[in-house]
């Protein structure tokens, strides 16, 4: 070979240099990494909830100044921004964005990826999460009447500022993101209740849809009866004990007599109850049945409508959790 401009020695030196260099690619190593230039790569800071003396409250990380508004976070729009009027504090009644397909394609996007693992596709709180029996509380479906004739501002008000158990998910979310998936969960609850005359309207195929419907059930049938094998249709405080921890219970229940969201349910079975309408009822095996099943039917009073009903549950389920209660006698 003759090369020119090129001794066999240097072209040695740089094909060593070559393979030096290439060889560098890709390795691990615990030591910083050579930089023959600086710039601005290291310098001295602080960490998030670092302290610095500098400040009399040894803080680093900094409140805005008082009176200012940082570039593109001034929610004068308290309606938009936090779903209530002005002055009065109600819900804003109407969605303030402008309804249109592509905001429902959004919202729809967002619903399946920011509430659909809870609330279900369909928005029957079915989602994985609450199928997986982790112990969350339950999502409750969209499809109650109460929630169906909770205003627009009510539904945001969830995503903003959270509802009880139910995070915030105002720091995920952008604002009209959130006014998108309302209109989204809108439209769900609407098609749950649509009248036969309006799909006939349509030229919608009613026979094919009740068909689907009939093998989806039977479908869920099949899978809950796979799911019950376990435990053989066994009814028992044990098992109702564990189902009270992995359903949620214990999020709005005590069973020592302290008071949450709902009543503790310590000392419930056999006692006089007061129900909201002026009414009352002894607690026996059918009243704690229809407590769990249609927990909306009689409210008692003094708390708010809010249990989720737990009709998916199989009745052994149901009549476990009810042995649960009957166990939880006062001393
Ligand atoms: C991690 C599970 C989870 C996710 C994700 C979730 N939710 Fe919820 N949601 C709940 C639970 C649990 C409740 C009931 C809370 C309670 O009663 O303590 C609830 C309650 C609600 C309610 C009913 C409020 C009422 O008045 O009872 C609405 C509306 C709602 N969620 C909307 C949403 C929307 C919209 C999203 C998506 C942005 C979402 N949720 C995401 C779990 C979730
Ligand atoms: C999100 C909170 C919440 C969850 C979760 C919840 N409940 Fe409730 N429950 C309530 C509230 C509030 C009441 C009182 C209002 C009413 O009667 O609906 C209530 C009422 C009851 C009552 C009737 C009590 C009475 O005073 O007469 C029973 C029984 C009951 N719940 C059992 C259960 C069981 C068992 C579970 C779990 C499978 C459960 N609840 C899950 C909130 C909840």
């Amino acid at each position: 070979m003759n090369l020119p401009f090129c001794s066999r020695g240097s072209l040695a030196a740089v094909l060593l240099l070559a393979v030096t260099l290439v060889s560098c690619r890709g390795q691990l190593s615990d030591k910083p990494p050579v930089q023959p230039q600086q710039n601005m790569f290291y310098q001295e800071r602080f960490n998030a909830q670092q302290e610095n003396p500098f400040f009399d409250d040894n803080r680093a990380m900094r409140m805005p100044v008082e009176g200012t508004v940082a570039r593109g976070e001034l929610r004068d729009n308290i309606e938009l921004y936090e779903g209530i009027t002005e002055g009065g504090g109600d819900f804003v009644e109407e969605n303030p964005m402008e309804i249109t397909e592509e905001l429902l394609y959004r919202g729809q996007d967002r619903y399946d990826i920011f509430c659909s693992m809870c609330h279900g596709g369909t928005g029957d709180g079915r989602g994985i999460i609450m199928e997986g029996q982790y112990g969350y509380v339950p999502a409750p479906s969209f499809h109650e009447q109460r929630i169906r004739e909770q205003p627009d501002g009510e539904i945001y008000s969830a995503i903003y500022e959270g509802v009880r158990t139910m995070p915030s998910y105002k720091t995920q979310i952008p604002v009209e993101d959130r006014w998108a998936i309302v209109a989204y969960v809108r439209a769900l609850q609407q098609s749950q209740n649509v009248e036969e005359e309006i799909v006939r309207e349509y030229g919608i195929d009613i026979a094919a849809l009740q068909e689907a419907y009939i093998r989806e059930q039977e479908a869920l049938a099949e899978r809950e009866e796979l799911a019950a094998v376990d435990d053989d249709g066994d009814i028992s405080v044990e098992r109702g004990e564990q189902l009270f921890t992995r359903q949620g219970c214990q999020a709005c229940h005590s069973v020592d007599g302290t008071d949450g969201v709902g009543p503790s349910l310590l000392g419930l079975y056999g006692s006089e109850r007061e129900i909201d309408d002026g009414t009352t009822a002894t607690a026996d095996e059918d009243y704690l049945y229809e407590s769990l099943v249609e927990p909306g039917e009689r409210v008692t009073a003094g708390y708010a409508n809010v249990m989720p009903a737990f009709g998916h549950l199989s009745d052994d389920e149901i009549y476990s959790l009810i042995e649960y209660i009957k166990s939880l006698e006062d001393e």
